[in-house]
């Protein structure tokens, strides 16, 4: 297999800890300096993902092969990035998967559109919105790093002023004013399709649900807490700290009114 091997001019992810990564190409004859010595790409090319090496220091890094998320989450980000804990539920509540058709908006960064092309790749299409030009445009850069671009069509437009799709599997919202997009979701939806928005306050949910009331059902409002564990031999225990909020995931079905 191709892609279990670090070729030369291929994309490595360096893993040093959980908060220490590193996306980098990894060339033969170059080095990548970090603050626990450098690495030497002679060492990387060539070897497995999922190999360790050891840096001039003689401290190990692992090679990953990096994932779609990976690229995003690393890149320079326009906008606050939806989380994995949120993306994986609002991808499961959607109900796509390989051949579907996603609408969503906004693109922010690419970090949503990046998880839902791999979902509906190889021929599945997302048609991601995004209003603002540089914006539409770093999510392209961002998407194409990824690899996922030839599973994504991006609009630089306001959804609010129309969606152009008909008969799409989901419709994906994450932007300030989800209940204004609910009627063209419901028109771009095919039956039973789903709308999912993701919002940071309630007051956001309660406006979109109660656009949801005409034209969807089976509509549910959620949010996930995630909470780290310390696992340690005889004291392993939940972190202290935890992040209080991201945001809540609304859903629904459609039907024809
Ligand atoms: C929170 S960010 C989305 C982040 C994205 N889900 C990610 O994971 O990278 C919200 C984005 O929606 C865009 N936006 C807001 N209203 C919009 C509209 N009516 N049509 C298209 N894009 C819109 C904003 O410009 C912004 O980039």
């Amino acid at each position: 297999l191709d892609d279990a091997i670090v070729s030369d001019g291929s994309d490595v992810l360096l893993f040093l800890s959980r908060a220490r990564t590193y996306l980098v190409r990894a060339k033969a004859g170059e080095k990548f300096h970090t603050h626990k010595g450098f690495i030497d790409f002679d060492q990387v090319v060539g070897k497995r993902h999922g190999d360790v090496i050891h840096s001039s220091m003689g401290v190990p890094f692992a090679l990953f092969k990096p994932t779609p998320y990976d690229y995003v989450r690393k890149a320079l980000r326009a906008t606050q990035i939806i989380y994995p804990k949120d993306v994986a539920l609002i991808v499961a509540y959607s109900g796509i998967g390989p051949g579907s058709r996603v609408v969503e908006a906004g693109t922010g960064s690419g970090a949503l559109t990046s998880a839902l092309a791999s979902s509906v790749q190889p021929n599945g299409r997302v048609y991601s919105y995004e209003v603002r030009k540089e914006f539409f445009a770093r999510a392209a850069k961002n998407l194409a790093r990824a690899g996922v671009d030839e599973y994504v069509v991006l609009r630089n437009a306001d959804i609010s002023q129309g969606i152009s799709e008909r008969g799409v599997d989901a419709v994906v919202l994450d932007l300030a004013t989800p209940w204004l997009i609910v009627k063209e979701a419901h028109n771009a939806l095919k039956g039973g399709g789903r709308l999912v928005a993701f919002s940071p306050t309630i007051e956001q949910v309660v406006k979109t649900v109660g656009a949801m009331d005409a034209g969807f059902v089976d509509v549910e409002t959620i949010e996930c807490f995630l909470r780290r564990m310390k696992v340690k031999a005889g004291s392993t225990r939940p972190e202290g700290v935890m992040r209080g909020h991201t945001g809540y995931i609304s859903y629904g079905r459609k039907i024809f009114r």
